[in-house]
């Protein structure tokens, strides 16, 4: 019973959402519903609390979303990577954002050795930037120090991952302005920081990964 009455409340909450959209914009599902054309390529972690279109304030139809733990672009994850196709290739988004926020729970696991069964398999692609950037984080004095900061890399390395893919450097091979950016989002005051990440060009990334 209890569950039902929660989920009433959802739908109820849709009713009064598609009201206030129609309200201001009476045509805005008519257009919407022909086609989509978002310029953004939104991949953000899965945290209820960081809902991509909410927090940068626009509403549906603007941006293209991708969410998993901890947002994580790992290179043969056919899910990650048949989003980011669509997006490039058909949307032709102009930009790409990955977007981590502080207070992870996937990065505060990662850093840890408790077992989480199966999301272990996921979280140790964060254990491995961990290790990249061992020396500098286990420098950090406290905990929440070093998850931010693990935050902040796991997002670097994410981007490069990102500008790594076969589907990136053919886009920008064949003229297509794209960049690709690490922000962060703070859950404790919902702002966002831009992390000055911003590749743009073959020539920014790493020469071990260009594809000539
Ligand atoms: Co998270």
């Amino acid at each position: 019973m209890n569950d039902d009455h929660q989920l009433k409340n959802l739908f109820e909450g849709n009713k009064r959402w598609a009201e206030k959209v129609k309200t201001a914009d009476p045509d805005f599902f008519l257009k919407l519903s022909r086609q989509q054309s978002p310029n953004y390529l939104w991949i953000g972690c899965s945290d209820s609390r960081v809902p991509a279109n909410e927090i940068v304030g626009v509403l549906p139809g603007e941006i293209f979303v991708h969410r998993n733990v901890a947002n994580i672009v790992v290179h043969t994850d056919l899910n990650a990577l048949s989003v980011i196709h669509y997006a490039v290739d058909i949307l032709k988004v102009n930009h790409i954002i990955v977007c981590g926020h502080y207070g992870c729970g996937g990065i505060k696991a990662a850093l840890g050795n408790k077992d989480f069964g199966l999301l272990d398999n996921w979280l140790r692609h964060i254990k491995d930037v961990y290790r990249l950037y061992q020396n500098e984080i286990d420098n950090c004095t406290n905990d929440a120090e070093k998850e931010n900061m693990l935050c902040e890399f796991n997002i670097m390395e994410q981007v490069a991952n990102v500008c790594h893919t076969s589907i990136i450097q053919n886009a920008w091979k064949a003229g297509h302005s794209l960049t690709i950016h690490g922000w962060i989002y703070n859950i404790e005051d919902g702002i966002l920081k831009d992390l000055k990440l911003a590749t743009s060009n073959i020539n920014e990334i790493s020469y071990t990964h260009r594809i000539n």
